[in-house]
């Protein structure tokens, strides 16, 4: 693969508002073909970040470039490269699609012949003649994702688009996100508080917590990273409490019910579970089933380099 195209760069931003210091020292780049997440719990400033890059809030500290143009010295240029979702978009309810994003046209000078592509990239073509107060929520976000898409930006920036789809509705805005990038070339960046979203949709992460970013990882790296260090084990006994007891407690070991899980390091899991299983044996304490548990993905290395949880205590 050779040099990939920044299409967003953004580094030292540092933003305050009112008193507090929301960012602190925010770097990152997003690449021209990826989708990219932007991963936080809810108060980790992906809104605050994301606005500051379209220009609904005032960057005071900091350098912000979207395709090589600084917003502030070459404002025009580089929010031509831009399109956004940041909250709800307006939409006219009253209106159909088509004449929302004609509306649309008219205020950004667009030509109308633009609509018509922007539409079938998000498949809305066969309803895009209904009034929007008939559209799921789903179809709402899509047509914004179509009006965002009208004046052809290199940088697609999305704030937490998925909140409120339901599955279908998520898979298939996933489905489109991951068709520009992917065949279109366009630098897609989605912020979630979700994990197991962005563990679908995004080919690498950055991870925002409390205003700084943790770093910035593809996904092949955290799957890899997860799977070098740790392996799970699951046993299935007839007294799970006995079994660790057995085994001498401690952190890497939780019973739960019939089950025994063990945190081992993949380095000597083997031995440790033969040895584990003799054990076992010689207590008298029978065992059915002795299962790998699948490697630890996103969620856990955001819990690891964060020390907390998603926002909200939520696991999704
Ligand atoms: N206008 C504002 N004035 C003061 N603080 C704000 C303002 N907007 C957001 N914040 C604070 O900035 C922090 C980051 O918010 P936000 O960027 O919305 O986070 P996220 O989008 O990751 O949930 C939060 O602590 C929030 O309370
Ligand atoms: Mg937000």
């Amino acid at each position: 693969m050779g040099k990939r195209e920044v299409v967003l760069s953004i580094s030292g931003l540092n933003t305050t508002l009112g008193k507090k210091q929301i960012l602190h020292n925010i770097n990152m780049e997003c690449y021209a073909g990826e989708v990219f997440g932007f991963l936080g719990p809810n108060g980790a400033g992906k809104t605050t970040t994301i606005k500051t890059v379209v220009g609904l809030l005032l960057l005071d500290e900091g350098e912000i470039k979207i395709c090589g143009y600084d917003i502030l010295k070459d404002h025009e240029k580089a929010m031509a490269n831009v399109g956004g979702i940041v909250e709800n978009p307006e939409m006219y309810k009253y209106m159909t699609g088509r004449e929302n994003l004609k509306q649309y046209a008219r205020i950004r000078g667009l030509d109308f012949s633009e609509i018509d592509k922007a539409v079938e990239i998000v498949k809305l073509t066969n309803r895009i003649n209904d009034k929007i107060s008939k559209y799921s929520l789903g179809m709402r976000q899509r047509l914004g994702v179509a009006q965002a898409l009208m004046h052809k930006p290199k940088l697609l920036i999305l704030d937490e688009p998925t909140n409120g789809l339901d599955p279908q509705g998520i898979k298939e805005l996933r489905d489109i996100l991951k068709q520009l990038a992917h065949e279109d070339g366009v630098c897609v960046v989605v912020s979630s508080h979700l994990m197991s979203e962005m563990e679908l949709m995004c080919d690498r992460v950055g991870i925002i917590s409390e205003g700084s970013m943790i770093g910035t990882y593809t996904m092949e790296e955290i799957v890899s990273q997860s799977k070098g260090r740790f392996a799970e084990y699951i046993i299935e006994t007839d007294d799970a409490e006995a079994a660790k007891a057995v085994l001498g407690g401690g952190d890497g070991l939780i019973a739960q019910g019939e089950m025994l899980y063990l945190n081992l390091n993949s380095a000597t899991a083997k031995e440790d579970i033969a040895q584990t299983i003799k054990l076992l044996t010689q207590k008298n304490i029978n065992i059915y089933s002795v299962h790998p548990k699948d490697s630890k993905k996103l969620e856990d290395v955001f819990i690891e380099l964060t020390g907390k949880t998603e926002g909200g205590g939520q696991i999704a």
